[in-house]
Formats: structure tokens, sequence, C-alpha cells
């Protein structure tokens, strides 16, 4: 195998489906009983914040009882021996790859323990809820949104992420249906690069046929094993 140098990394709901977290497009989905629509745009915040605020303030508190699973702890490993270049660009808002001793991640749709306030544009730490519209720590407004990249809304930091795939020796998807852009489009991005392609899913997903290999099976045993090929090598 030719040397890795440079790893770019792929997560999405399914990484923390062994911890506990719904998934989006399972028969038991998020979406399932919230229409995207209502809950994940600008326009349903718009419409009923307090639905919105109280979405959000159970997947918080999903994510706090949450636990790092085998899968997380894995690339916390490869984040802390890997000499070379990563990015763990997570669509995931929780923050199970941090607990799991991941440090270069980059969360692509927002962070469920951040929140925003719309008066003072400060991001804060935020564990509890805001459906009681508590007020800003920063000015004192009630006027706090979750920190989260909601669907017609852009990403953050897209240019930084396609340059760190474009140089990639090595893209690993884990864990996403490949039903949302931009992150669905990076494989395609990695093989204009030449990367090797490698995905690691519970089924095969929208994106199976763009990468050299895809490998199907439950997060928590792949990834440990794929770590260790990497660690070796
Ligand atoms: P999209 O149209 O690419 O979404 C594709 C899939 O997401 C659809 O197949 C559907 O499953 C779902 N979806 C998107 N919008 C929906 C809607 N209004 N109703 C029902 N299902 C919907 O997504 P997009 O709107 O083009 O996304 C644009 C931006 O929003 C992207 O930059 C993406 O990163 C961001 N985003 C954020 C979240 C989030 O919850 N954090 C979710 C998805 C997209
Ligand atoms: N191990 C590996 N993969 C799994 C596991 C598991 N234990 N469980 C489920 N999966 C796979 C499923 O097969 C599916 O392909 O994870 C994927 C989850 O897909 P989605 O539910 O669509 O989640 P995701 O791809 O992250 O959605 C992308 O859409 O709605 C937005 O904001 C949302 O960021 C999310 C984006």
């Amino acid at each position: 195998m030719a040397v890795i140098r440079n790893i770019v990394i792929l997560t999405g709901a399914g990484i923390s489906a062994e911890s506990g977290l719904k998934t989006f497009r399972a028969e038991d989905g998020l979406w399932e009983d919230h229409p995207v629509e209502e809950v994940a745009t600008p326009e349903g915040f718009a419409r009923d914040p307090a639905l919105v605020q109280r979405f959000y303030d159970e997947r918080r508190a999903n994510i706090v009882a949450a636990e790092p699973n085998a899968a997380h702890q894995a690339i916390g490993r490869l984040d802390a021996q890997f000499g070379g270049e990563l990015l763990i660009v997570t669509q995931n808002i929780d923050d199970l790859h941090e607990r799991g001793g991941a440090r270069r991640v980059h969360h692509m749709h927002g962070e469920g323990l951040s929140v925003w306030c719309r008066a003072c544009d400060v991001r804060h730490r935020w564990t509890g809820t805001l459906g009681d519209g508590p007020a800003c720590p920063a000015c004192g407004e009630a006027a706090m949104r979750p920190d989260i990249v909601w669907f017609g809304e852009m990403p953050y930091d897209l240019d930084r992420i396609f340059a760190a795939v474009a140089q990639a020796d090595l893209f690993v998807s884990i864990g996403t249906s490949g039903a949302v852009y931009p992150a669905a489009g990076l494989v395609a991005e990695a093989n204009r690069g030449g990367a090797r392609t490698l995905e690691l899913n519970l089924e095969r997903s929208a994106g199976s046929h763009l990468f050299d290999e895809t490998r199907l099976g439950p997060a928590s045993e792949l990834v440990p094993q794929w770590v260790e090929e990497v660690l070796r090598a």
C-alpha cells in the first residue's frame, strides 16, 4: 500500500448510532417523527421557535447522556498516534469524537452543545435548554438559537474542507447515507484528487458506487479494525 501521509475522514449519524443517538433516515429515524422543514430549517424556526428549541433541547440532553463508542475511541487513537495530516469532518452535532479523544475535528453542520446569540453574535457552550428563553450570558438578550447549520444554510469552512479532501491520500466515509450535499459530494472530490476512497457503513449508501472499497458492518467493529491497519502500515 502506498505511504499514507494525509487522511480525511467524513462521519455521519451512523458512527454515533451505537452510542444510542438516533440517525435521521432509518425507520425510527429523527426525520420520521419530526418533518425536516419544521425543525431543521430557518423557516421552521421563524414559524415556531418553541418547537425547534424543544427539538434541540432533546438532542442536547441525548448528547450529554451518550458515551463515545469503540469507533469514536479508535479515531481518537488514530488522531493521537498518526503523524501525518488528519482532518475529521463530521456532519454530526454531538461531541462524541472529542470525548473519544479526537482533536482534529470539524463540525460542518454545527454543534449541538453550542448556542448562538442572534443579538450579539456570541457563541456559548450550552448543555441545558433554550426552550425557556434564557438570557444570553454576554448581552442579556433572550435571543439564543441552536448553533446548527440548518437545511438551506451554508456549512462552515467549506473551502477548507474541499482543499483538505483534494490533497488527501486516503478519504474514509463512516456512517453516512450520502443523502445531503455538500457532504455527499466529498467522495467525488477525493476521487478527482487521486485519493484512495474507503466507505465503512452498515449498508450500501447513495454514494457506494463512488468508493474504491466499501466494507459493510457496524462502525464499532469496522473502525477499530481499519485504524489498526493504518497504524500498523
Ligand atoms: P439537501 O437538499 O441536499 O438535502 C438532501 C436530503 O436532506 C434530502 O434527500 C432530504 O432527505 C433531506 N432534506 C433536505 N431538505 C429537506 C427538507 N426541506 N425537507 C425534507 N427533507 C429535506 O439539503 P440542503 O437543503 O440542500 O442542504 C443545504 C445545506 O443545509 C447544506 O449546506 C447542508 O450542509 C445543510 N444541512 C444541514 C443540516 C442539519 O440538520 N444540520 C441538515 C442537512 C443539510
Ligand atoms: N455503523 C455504521 N453505519 C451505520 C450504523 C452503524 N452502527 N447505523 C447506521 N449506519 C448508517 C446507515 O446505514 C446510514 O447509511 O449510517 C447512515 C445514517 O444515515 P443518515 O441517517 O442519513 O445520517 P447522515 O448521513 O449523517 O445524514 C446527513 O442529513 O438531515 C441531515 O443533519 C443531518 O447531518 C445529517 C445529514
